[in-house]
């Protein structure tokens, strides 16, 4: 039998309480970052429209960017003791919100949708920085450098559904 739960041993110095909710928090952003780097092949895949092969090209390096912080993040998680999840389920069953939901679809479409996702994901990512800074430092330094990047490729989405007085096409 697989085990899933935490190991006895976790980081010199750090409380297994502590571990305990850091893994819990990196987590999240574990599943928040697998769902995202998945998102954006799909839309790399389906975006049509003028403006095509350029936001086609900007997505596949936020993908691979993307999912190096998947990994940096999962094995922080089997560092503290705990257990990372990568299977598809883990990811369905982890995540509180819809699945991405354009097919073929025209470029501003994609990505006014895009900038709705990261706006949950860089959201939610200031707030494991805010957890993570009361119980450990190591995470949180590791996923604030990796916001600095996420909050960058927003940027490239917005500046493409902006308009020259800063205003931006919305989802609703
Ligand atoms: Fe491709």
């Amino acid at each position: 039998m697989s085990n899933s739960t935490m190991a006895e041993f976790t980081a010199p110095g750090l409380s297994s309480d502590d571990a305990k909710k850091t893994v819990q928090v990196l987590e999240q952003r574990l599943v928040a970052l697998l769902d995202l780097q998945l998102t954006l092949k799909h839309i790399h895949w389906n975006v049509v429209g003028p403006n095509f092969i350029g936001v086609h090209e900007m997505l596949d390096p936020q993908v691979d960017a993307v999912r190096a912080m998947t990994d940096t993040i999962a094995e922080r998680v089997a560092t503290l003791g705990g257990v990372p999840k990568g299977t598809p389920k883990a990811i369905v069953d982890g995540r509180s919100w819809d699945d991405y939901n354009i097919g073929k679809g025209m470029v501003t479409d994609h990505l006014v949708a895009l900038d709705a996702v990261y706006n949950g994901v860089n959201g939610d990512h200031r707030k494991a920085i805010e957890t993570l800074s009361e119980i450990d430092a190591v995470s949180e330094d590791m996923i604030t450098g990796q916001l600095a990047e996420l909050e960058q490729f927003q940027w490239f989405v917005r500046a493409h559904i902006e308009s020259a007085s800063g205003s931006l096409k919305n989802d609703k």
